[in-house]
């Protein structure tokens, strides 16, 4: 069940980088992000301000895993961050490691959610970014938990 809706509208990838400096700085092992929207919503752009957020090293390179299908990125939280986009479905996802991934030694920010939808853990925070015009986006976070409401507690 979705609580507590935050809908908010950027101007610039800045200010979708710093929304996701907000959540990563509130952000707890075992958490997990996930991120709905079109190519060039600005996904992306977000897991670089929850990267910067939760402390990872500014010279660590947060790009999609492309040909991976999960990036690393050591921090104040361990981040594990996946791209959705080819995956065929959770029985790839979860081949992947993704029951580990969400054991609690790290969180997880998984861009293209919606095509792994029945492996994400209950408790997750919901990010959906859509295109609001050329450099504007409207980005709207739900909470389905205690764990993802605190990080919406830390945006509002
Ligand atoms: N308000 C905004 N928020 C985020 N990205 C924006 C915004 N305005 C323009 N952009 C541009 O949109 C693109 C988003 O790319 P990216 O984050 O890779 O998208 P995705 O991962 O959703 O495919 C970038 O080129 C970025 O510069
Ligand atoms: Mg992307």
């Amino acid at each position: 069940m979705n609580r507590a809706e935050i809908s908010i509208t950027t101007e610039s990838p800045d200010e979708t980088r710093a929304i996701g400096q907000t959540i990563g700085r509130s952000l707890e092992a075992g958490a997990c992000i996930a991120l709905l929207g079109t190519l060039g919503a600005g996904k992306t752009e977000m897991v670089k301000g929850i990267a910067a957020g939760a402390e990872v090293d500014g010279d660590v390179v947060v790009n999609s895993p492309t040909y991976l299908i999960v990036n690393e990125y050591p921090g104040r939280v361990y981040l594990f961050h996946i791209d959705a986009y080819r995956l065929s479905g959770s029985e790839e996802l979860h081949a992947a490691g993704f029951g580990e991934m969400c054991d609690g030694r790290g969180a997880v920010v998984i861009e293209w959610a919606d095509r792994v939808e029945d492996a994400l853990p209950a408790d997750r925070l919901t990010v959906h970014i859509e295109h609001a015009g050329d450099q504007s986006r409207r980005i709207r976070i739900a909470t389905s938990g205690p764990r993802s409401q605190r990080i919406a507690d830390a945006v509002k």
